[in-house]
């Protein structure tokens, strides 16, 4: 798998000038949803001349939405707006948009460049890095993707204040998982900071060390043949906690979900593994 370029920067508008002058595209569209579009996508259009002269495309916003009928009109808005081999998306969102936004990308014309703009905390931590993409199929996540890299993820944190205080603590999560799989000096640093209070500063810096954890993991084991299921840590029981709260009507942030499947699977660690105590 190609190495992706991460950037770690506040200062956006040149980050993405850089990353669109490295790859050259004929054409640009940014793929959004319709909060993002109202809440992010203006600042980003207003200060970059290239953004101004791109094609917007709007999905509904929502994991139920990461699904074919998106994935159509997205290819249908790239044909309409003639969209080439050599055309690049710029995928500006959480989660929902990086994963469908790298699916139909890379399947676009057998694969056209994008770049990862992640605007939510557990996209910047996650999703938007490590190459995989895709969509919900038959009632089952992911069920249809390609491992596919960004050419860029351009992350930053001067978005988070559009975030409400559960989807900070969402992406809070997948850092503490990151920190658990890491060492015990990288799980404290962070439980003694708290996410809510730190600076945007602050919060680039740790964020820049939890994204590295998960950057030596994938170029490793790119394709989740040994090592990266380490980043599954409390998904498998947190799936299914998330799947419960859904067919209860009462969702609860994919974050929250995890932390809790990490408390179950570090029981299960120690019931059936031999995992000590005091470490427990
Ligand atoms: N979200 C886990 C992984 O990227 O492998």
């Amino acid at each position: 798998m190609n190495q992706q370029n991460i950037l770690f920067t506040n200062n956006t508008a040149q980050a993405l000038d850089t990353a669109i002058n490295n790859i050259r595209p004929n054409g640009i569209f940014v793929l959004t949803d319709k909060n993002t579009a109202v809440n992010v996508w203006p600042q980003v259009k207003a200060e970059s001349m290239l953004m101004s002269e791109a094609t917007l495309i709007t999905i509904n916003p929502g994991d139920t939405n990461k699904d074919l009928k998106s994935a159509t009109l997205i290819w249908e808005n790239l044909i309409n707006g003639g969209a080439t081999r050599h055309s690049a998306m710029i995928c500006l969102g959480g989660g929902m948009i990086t994963d469908i936004g790298g699916f139909t990308a890379s399947t676009f014309k057998r694969g056209i460049k994008f770049i990862n703009m992640p605007t939510t905390l557990l996209s910047a931590v996650d999703a938007a890095v490590g190459g995989k993409t895709g969509i919900n199929f038959n009632g089952l996540k992911n069920e249809i993707g390609v491992f596919s890299p960004a050419s860029h993820v351009i992350i930053s944190t001067r978005f988070f204040n559009t975030l409400q205080k559960r989807e900070l603590l969402s992406g809070y999560a997948e850092m503490l998982k990151h920190g658990l799989i890491n060492s015990a000096a990288t799980f404290h640093k962070l439980i003694d900071s708290d996410p809510l209070e730190i600076d945007a500063e602050h919060m680039l810096e740790l964020l820049k060390a939890s994204v590295e954890i998960k950057r030596r993991i994938v170029t490793d084991d790119p394709y989740e043949q040994g090592i990266r299921r380490a980043l599954n840590l409390g998904h498998t029981a947190g799936h299914a906690l998330e799947s419960l709260a859904m067919k209860k009507g009462k969702p609860v942030p994919h974050g929250y979900a995890v932390a809790w499947g990490c408390i179950i699977e570090l029981i299960l660690s120690h019931t059936h593994c031999g995992f000590p105590t005091n470490t427990l």
